[in-house]
């Protein structure tokens, strides 16, 4: 068997699956998340390990798999969270996650010196989430721990690390540091001297198919896994989202409505500058790259609603309401800035607005306001793509967006693309059993194991008429940004 551990911001899930990508065996395990004052979001390293060590130890107690008949493990993990280790590789404070948002000074400061270049080395503006900035906030915050840190990882290398005894970052997770040169795959010396961070904390770099190390002799005894257990680099959650969405090609974008929403493209080369609107990653297949722009409030904003306005009814209900409505919501039209927005602007103080509220309107017309307004707003992510040149074809939905019919149709007719679903959808977990499986040699590339492990279901194409009035209806979305960024405060 291989294992995909999925280290996400709620809990750990750990897969293990056969040849065929089948699920033989799943095991999860939550820990909390820390949020001592406003914006500050912390973890403990330390649950992560027992998280996915527990988990692991399950697979074997409950689940009755051998452990030497576990061939190889590989992770995904959640992005850009600091883990700061002192000399003898322990943790010096809680990890600052990928959402918290302390770091607005760290940002300016970032922008104020190196400007547009650091743009174009990293392929990203340098936002809250970046490790970058929280670099800076301990350096300015917390002298005492800067004067002890040694190296820094991320929250998957560091769960690696304590299993291996090897230090490493994968490349498709250092992207997301901006501290990496998106052009030569090194880490940045012109960025490291800007901010006097010695070159010497940046850890190792590996693919993400790499070998990292085996099950190390003290992880055995504590785990009970066999060190005969390879262990491969793995990649960010993103990119092992879209390796087990099947996001290996040109024409493919991937949509996915979770409390956030991404809109994810496969890049062939890093010849494109987005000039920081959305972000430039490396993908976990070697020297290729993903884009992806982030819509803060997705599945959140209906969520909201739903929780603000229809507390007593069931999603699926008040979904099935908002399908009786007609397209367009009666010309009603919502903008899903409710927690600010990150792509296509990035905007922590703009929100939301309804446009056009009538007397007429039921709360059904509001409910299906707030899917389109949230499909609208990932059409203004996708049309940064048609304005550089880097068109495609097909969007593969995930997330909540591809359990409603009424949702995949309509993204279908918004977006003006083939849209399919997946059979048995198992998020980044699957993308790094695959990484775990192309590492030992099942299969030659990530691409010739996605046909085996990654199953198209539903496919949704584009009814014309309603590509017509979605359209009309996006072109008045589209202005809503610009007429109400100067009403917010
Ligand atoms: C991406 C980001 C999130 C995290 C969630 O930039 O911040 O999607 O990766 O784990």
């Amino acid at each position: 068997y291989v294992i995909g551990v999925d280290l996400g911001t709620s809990a750990v899930k750990v897969s293990a699956m056969n040849h065929t990508g089948e699920i033989v065996a799943q095991q999860s395990y939550e820990y909390p998340l820390s949020q001592p004052k406003p914006g500050y979001s912390e973890q403990n390293p330390q649950d992560w390990l027992y998280a996915t060590t527990i988990s692991l130890d399950r697979l074997i107690l409950n689940n009755q798999l051998k452990p030497e008949e576990i061939a190889s493990i590989s992770f995904s993990g959640q992005m850009h969270g600091l883990v700061l280790l002192d000399e003898h590789n322990q943790v010096l404070r809680p990890a600052m996650l990928w959402n918290d948002t302390r770091t607005t000074a760290q940002c300016e400061e970032i922008t104020a010196k190196l400007g547009d270049e650091f743009v174009d080395i990293t392929g990203n503006q340098p936002l809250e989430g970046f490790t970058l900035p929280k670099l800076l906030w301990v350096k300015e915050n917390e002298p005492e721990i800067w004067s002890k840190a040694k190296t820094f990882l991320l929250p998957k290398d560091y769960v690696r690390y304590c299993m291996t005894g090897e230090l490493g970052m994968d490349y498709s997770d250092a992207t997301g540091t901006v501290l990496l040169d998106i052009h030569t795959g090194q880490w940045s010396e012109k960025i490291a001297e800007a901010f006097d961070i010695p070159m010497s904390m940046c850890p190792p770099l590996i693919n993400s198919i790499d070998l990292a190390g085996h099950i190390s002799e003290s992880y055995s005894t504590f785990s009970g896994l066999s060190t005969a257990t390879k262990v491969f680099g793995g990649g960010a959650d993103n990119a092992c989202g879209a390796i087990g969405a099947g996001i290996l090609q040109p024409n493919m974008v991937m949509s996915s409505i979770g409390t956030s929403g991404v809109v994810l493209k496969y890049e062939p080369d890093n010849q494109v500058n987005y000039h920081g609107q959305i972000q430039f990653e490396d993908h976990a297949i070697p020297d290729t790259y993903y884009s992806m722009g982030v819509t803060l409030a997705a599945g959140h904003s209906l969520n909201w609603f739903k929780k603000t306005f229809y507390a007593e009814t069931d999603f699926s209900e008040m979904v099935a309401a908002a399908a009786k409505r007609p397209l367009g919501a009666n010309g009603l039209l919502f903008t899903p800035y409710v927690v600010g927005e990150r792509a296509p602007y990035a905007d922590a103080d703009i929100r939301g607005s309804f446009i056009g509220v009538d007397s007429m309107h039921t709360s059904a017309d509001f409910v299906r306001a707030v899917m389109e307004g949230i499909t609208f707003s990932f059409k203004d992510i996708m049309a940064i793509y048609q304005a550089n040149q880097r068109d495609f074809d097909t969007v593969v939905a995930i997330g909540g967006g591809a359990k409603s019919e009424l949702w995949l149709q309509m993204q279908a007719d918004i977006f003006n693309k083939k849209v399919l679903a997946l059979e048995n959808e198992q998020g980044p977990g699957l993308g790094a059993a695959m990484i775990a499986a192309v590492g030992l040699g099942w299969f030659d590339s990530l691409q010739d194991c996605a046909k085996e492990f990654v199953h198209f279901g539903r496919e949704y194409q584009p009814i014309p008429e309603n590509v017509a009035k979605y359209q009309a209806l996006y072109d008045i979305y589209h202005q809503v940004y610009k007429q109400t960024k100067s009403l917010s405060h």
